[in-house]
């Protein structure tokens, strides 16, 4: 698929894509619904590759968020999907690493889920 666009997931999360040159870089920004943090929710930039940018296939891609109200960073990873009716959806992990004091801390620092976009611009 077409990664370029704006998206949206089940939290209700905002994402748009913009591709870079055809090598198969983007770059974009994520708009959170939620949070692990009581701050103020900004829009944040994300960076990423697709691989196999120019087929029609079944892209995988993966893109990082850098948090603009916190110090974590979430690495994404997918793969983009079309069904019959030409409803393309983003099936993707993630996880979620947060800044700890110390390494002592590392068994609580990152989180992990799963999360479906669907392509709404
Ligand atoms: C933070 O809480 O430190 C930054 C925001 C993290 C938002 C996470 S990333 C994975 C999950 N999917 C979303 O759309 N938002 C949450």
């Amino acid at each position: 698929c077409d990664l370029q666009g704006l998206w949206r997931n089940e939290l209700g999360s905002n994402m748009t894509l913009v591709a870079l040159n055809t090598a198969g870089i983007f770059s974009g920004f994520y708009h959170t619904a939620v949070a692990t943090t009581n701050k103020q929710i900004l829009v944040s930039p994300l960076q990423g590759t697709q691989q196999h940018p120019s087929a029609k296939g079944h892209t995988t891609f993966g893109f990082t968020v850098q948090w603009q109200f916190s110090d974590s960073i979430t690495a994404f990873v997918g793969q983009c999907f079309v069904d019959h009716r030409g409803k393309e959806t983003l099936e993707t992990m993630w996880l979620l690493r947060e800044e700890v004091p110390s390494h002592r801390d590392t068994w609580k620092a990152t989180r992990v889920g799963t999360s479906i976009f669907t392509r709404i611009k």
